[in-house]
């Protein structure tokens, strides 16, 4: 009896510790992917916002995924409000999303990160930089919304000020 009980403590910390070890992978994942991103972004936003439009509906998808290889795990950007349909909410997303939504109603911050069933997910909360090809349609740049509406014709992801959430990145 003592034995089993023991058993199941140190099986319970190893899980534990298993845990703690993912999350920590699939942090760094996250990491690499939004510096990655950003950076490409930031670069190709000084050609010109509809350059990096363009940059974006080629490369965000490979980017994300190469990322993911590299740390041998899988990645995903999603939100409920998305532009590219690959990057839909699941219901898993959706729970953590309105987690993410749910702490900033609260507190004004989303936190730091949330796991649902084993998938590790990062908010992305909206800065000056995203409004350029995620705002309102009256303050965007016609032509950055005209490109946007030619590559996304079913584009949900415009309308947001700064400082909101505009999905997650989910790693598992
Ligand atoms: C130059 C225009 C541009 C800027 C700036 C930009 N995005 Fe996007 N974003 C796009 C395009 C185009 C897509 C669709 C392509 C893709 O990523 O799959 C997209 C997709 C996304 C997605 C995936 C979900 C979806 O809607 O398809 C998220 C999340 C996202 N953007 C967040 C941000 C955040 C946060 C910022 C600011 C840090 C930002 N974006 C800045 C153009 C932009």
């Amino acid at each position: 009896m003592k034995r089993s009980l023991f058993l199941a403590a140190t099986m319970c910390a190893v899980s534990l510790m298993a845990t703690d070890i993912d999350v920590q992978k699939q942090k760094a994942a996250a990491a690499e992917l939004k510096k990655t991103m950003m950076g490409e972004l930031k670069a190709k936003l000084n050609e010109s916002p509809v350059a990096a439009v363009e940059f974006c509906s080629k490369n965000a998808i490979d980017i994300t995924n190469s990322v993911a290889k590299k740390h041998n795990l899988n990645i995903k950007r999603v939100s409920e409000k998305n532009r590219n349909p690959i990057n839909s909410a699941d219901e898993n997303d959706k729970k953590a999303l309105a987690q993410f939504a749910e702490n900033m109603a609260r507190s004004g911050k989303p936190g730091e990160y949330v796991v649902v069933n084993g998938k590790y997910y990062e908010p992305l909360v909206t800065n000056e930089m995203c409004v350029v090809c995620h705002g309102k349609d009256a303050n965007m740049a016609s032509e950055t919304a005209q490109k946007i509406k030619q590559l996304y014709p079913n584009d949900k992801a415009v309308g947001y000020g700064v400082g909101e959430l505009r999905g997650a990145i989910s790693v598992w």
